[in-house]
């Protein structure tokens, strides 16, 4: 049988189903309303039953019932779409991260422990999933029709999506963005599995260590340690336990130490001071490509949860493997 809509797959999938029968149902029955009332309109007012128009001049009851009836339909439409909206743009905590990167005209999928991937991405069945992602150049959109979750990908900017997949199996991904001439090509797959399936697809680990090893290496090549001091504070806030909490600058405004403050930090120094620091550090503007911020972001991260972990920073080096081939 010709599919009405995609499979759903995801426990946002039945949520969107139901609101989207919901309205399809309503405005059937009132374009039905409409159309018998104007066969029946036709019939009973003929013009040989009736030579003459009676006018209606001003009736309250009748204003009364054609605006409130309606306001009370689209109130419901409004509570309803809200209700799914906020749900869809509020990932619950502890949610599996995973980066996405985007460009003309590929998906980068990153997952924490370094393992990379192109137009596909696995996850695990069950488990909420977060999706952090960005463009390398146009806006673009991710979109996993099954899972009834749809996001602009922007350059410059990170927007997330969450889902929890609730059924085995490979999906779609794709561009919904026009965004250049393989536009049309730009999709690839889902393949969610069990979970633990999942944990033995990643074990094999990245190439490189994992994202935050690797942003831990670029920190210190870059030589971000030289201020950034994990003992003591340097000339730059020690980065310990930073991040996801608020932070002082010295306008006195506080801001939550999110992915998009940590980006801006790394990029436009200046834009936002912690208090009691001077404005001395370099933009790193051009110096790191997205997937390297992301990882020096993954690795700030790392440090947040040293209270109850060993920070990454702490353990001894990775040792250099062989890198692997990368597509750029
Ligand atoms: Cu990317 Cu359309």
């Amino acid at each position: 049988m010709f599919p009405l809509w995609p499979t759903a797959a995801s426990t946002m999938s039945d949520r969107v189903d139901a609101l989207y029968i919901f309205l399809i149902a309503v405005t059937s029955a009132v374009t039905l309303m409409v159309l018998v009332l104007i066969l029946v309109f036709i019939f009973k007012y003929r013009h040989t039953r009736h030579p003459v128009a009676e006018q209606v001049v001003g009736s309250l009851p009748l204003e009364l019932t054609w605006s409130i009836v309606p306001f009370v339909i689209f109130v419901i439409f409004f509570a309803w779409g809200a209700r799914i909206y906020v749900a869809e743009a509020t990932p619950p905590k502890n949610s599996l991260e995973i980066y996405v990167i985007a460009k003309q005209w590929m998906w980068k999928l990153q997952h924490q422990n370094g393992v990379r991937e192109i137009n596909t991405l696995h996850v695990p069945m069950d488990r909420d999933v977060r999706l952090t992602m960005i463009s390398q150049d146009v806006i673009h959109s991710f979109w996993i029709p099954e899972f009834r979750v749809k996001a602009d990908v922007l350059p410059g900017r990170y927007t997330t999506i969450w889902f929890r997949a609730n059924k085995t199996g490979t999906y779609h991904i794709h561009c919904a963005e026009y965004c250049g001439t393989l536009h049309s090509d730009m999709g690839g797959q889902v393949i969610v599995m069990t979970p633990n399936e999942y944990n033995h697809w990643l074990s094999g680990g990245g190439e490189m260590g994992s994202f935050a090893e690797t942003g831990q290496k670029l920190f210190q090549s870059l030589g971000c340690t030289n201020c950034h001091r994990f003992d003591t504070q340097g000339r730059g806030p020690n980065l310990v336990g930073v991040y996801g909490k608020p932070v002082l600058l010295t306008d006195g405004r506080s801001v939550i130490a999110d992915d998009a403050y940590v980006r801006e930090s790394i990029l436009n120094p200046g834009a936002k001071i912690v208090a009691g620091f001077r404005p001395i550090m370099p933009s790193f503007q051009g110096v790191l490509t997205e997937d390297q911020l992301l990882s020096v972001i993954a690795y700030i991260k790392s440090l947040a949860v040293s209270e109850q972990r060993e920070p990454v920073s702490n353990r001894p080096p990775v040792p250099e493997r062989s890198s692997g081939v990368e597509v750029q």
